[in-house]
């Protein structure tokens, strides 16, 4: 990762737990003086900004989920007889690219990256050129048929979506896209919010989260609780890392 400058970050003093997500922001001040308010969602508008994602997420909010995940893959693909370097990987919600940088101290074999965000796509060429085999900017719940076909050929053995599933990012019909690129036996890995397997939370995106842990789908491997970075409060925010293998394609509800 090429090192930046550091931007000066302010976290407003605003208490954002009983309010949506996506009305969550910090406070960019530039050097000429300007202030700009950034909600976290705005990723085209973090990415843009060299070091600002890793500032803000990884450094003054303690984001730990790509390191978590990809030990933890690596882990349980040992334990299951499997290694990284024999995967060709889909990472689906790529962003500039921090969990491509985490994945290549373990060595895989393949590694393709694909998220909606152009300004992702130019965040990593700029700031980790070369972590990634191929990179596709796409929404691919609604590809060209030339994209699509491209992406078969990969014939992946691996899908990981790092900190980018929930109702503001990748919804379900776009995850199933992905799931579904995996060849059947392939290793599956993501992360979730906790809320989403609460029993309280019956929204179509948690349906379909529990229906695919639980179901006819994906074998679980490994689901485990785990602090995956602190709020704006400095509330811890727990996620559950899921890993599972593909047993069957998901089907359009
Ligand atoms: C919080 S970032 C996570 C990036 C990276 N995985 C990481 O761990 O740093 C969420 C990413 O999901 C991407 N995203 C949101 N909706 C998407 C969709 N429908 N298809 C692909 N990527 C999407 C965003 O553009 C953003 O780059």
């Amino acid at each position: 990762m090429i090192q930046h400058v550091r931007h000066r970050i302010r976290l407003p003093d605003v208490n954002f737990s009983s309010q949506p997500e996506s009305d969550v922001y910090f406070v960019l001040d530039h050097a000429d003086g300007r202030s700009e308010r950034i909600r976290f969602h705005d990723y085209d508008s973090i990415y843009r900004v060299p070091g600002l994602y890793e500032q803000i997420f990884y450094e003054r909010l303690k984001c730990d989920s790509p390191r978590f995940l990809a030990q933890l893959l690596n882990q349980v693909l040992v334990q299951s007889g499997d290694d990284l370097n024999r995967q060709r990987v889909l990472d689906f919600g790529a962003g500039n690219g921090m969990m491509g940088e985490e994945l290549s101290h373990y060595g895989v074999s393949r590694l393709v990256g694909a998220d909606i965000s152009a300004a992702a796509e130019a965040a990593l060429d700029r700031d980790r050129p070369g972590f990634y085999d191929a990179y596709y900017v796409a929404d691919v719940t609604e590809p060209d048929p030339a994209l699509k076909q491209a992406l078969e050929r990969w014939q992946f053995t691996c899908l990981t979506t790092i900190a980018a599933l929930g109702y503001d990012d990748i919804p379900a019909d776009a995850f199933r896209e992905a799931f579904n690129l995996v060849v059947d036996g392939g290793w599956i890995a993501f992360n979730i919010k906790e809320t989403f397997l609460g029993e309280s939370d019956a929204s179509g995106f948690a349906l379909f989260v529990k229906h695919l842990i639980a179901g006819e789908f994906m074998q679980l491997h490994h689901l485990e609780r785990y602090r995956h970075r602190i709020s704006i409060e400095g509330n811890p925010l727990h996620y559950y890392a899921v890993i599972g293998r593909k047993l069957a394609p998901l089907r359009e509800e």
